[in-house]
């Protein structure tokens, strides 16, 4: 028999929305939620079992550190005082950060570069969609940050590049509505 209604993990993946880090409070993921969340990543699929990301949670002390990187790249791009100062806060204002880090293989013999960075967004995807469904807020952010060299330095091994931070925490507000995203028509063509 057909099934004609979505189950209610599908009605849960369907109502994920980012949700901005002003709108993200305490409390944020326990270790242990936050270890389903890189579990559900580690689920995408993975073209030669490469493992080619990482997620750095930036935890505890690690925060203020941040954020003083922050500053500091603040001030690198020109930015003024209060500019310097919001992107300090910034830092600080979502209850957990999460560097996502790309780590790709540039000269394997089968799987090309692409099909490794089709697999870090799967594992970027299913972490939000697993943060989600256990309730929390969450949206993936770059912005000029990521190409700071300081930055990059502090989160990033050899060959590794920097995506952004994924901002986690409890939403204060519903993620905003389905209006927003295009109809399935726009992305489902028949091929023929
Ligand atoms: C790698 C990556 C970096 C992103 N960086 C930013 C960013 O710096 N600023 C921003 O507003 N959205 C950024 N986005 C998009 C948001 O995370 C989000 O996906 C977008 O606002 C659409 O919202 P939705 O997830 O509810 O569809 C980024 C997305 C990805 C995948």
């Amino acid at each position: 028999m057909k099934r004609i209604m979505s189950s209610a993990e599908l009605t849960g993946l369907l109502s994920r929305y980012s949700v901005g880090p002003k709108y993200l409070v305490e409390p944020g993921p326990s270790d242990e939620q936050l270890r389903l969340m890189v579990e559900a990543a580690l689920r995408a699929p993975d073209h030669g079992e490469l493992l080619p990301f990482r997620f750095k949670a930036v935890r505890g002390e690690a925060r203020e550190k941040m954020a003083r990187l922050f500053a500091e790249g603040a001030r690198r791009a020109g930015k003024d005082e209060a500019g310097v100062q919001m992107d300090y806060e910034r830092a600080l204002q979502p209850p957990l950060s999460v560097a996502v880090v790309a780590k790709l293989d540039l000269g394997h013999p089968q799987v090309p570069v692409h099909e490794q960075w089709a697999c870090v967004g799967g594992a970027l995807a299913n972490f939000l969609n697993a943060a989600h469904l256990l309730g929390y807020g969450g949206k993936m952010l770059s912005g000029a940050k990521v190409r700071d060299c300081g930055i990059q330095a502090a989160f990033c091994g050899p060959g590794e590049v920097l995506l952004g931070w994924i901002s986690l925490g409890t939403p204060t507000r519903r993620p905003q509505g389905p209006a927003r995203k295009p109809g399935v028509e726009t992305a489902l063509i028949d091929w023929a």
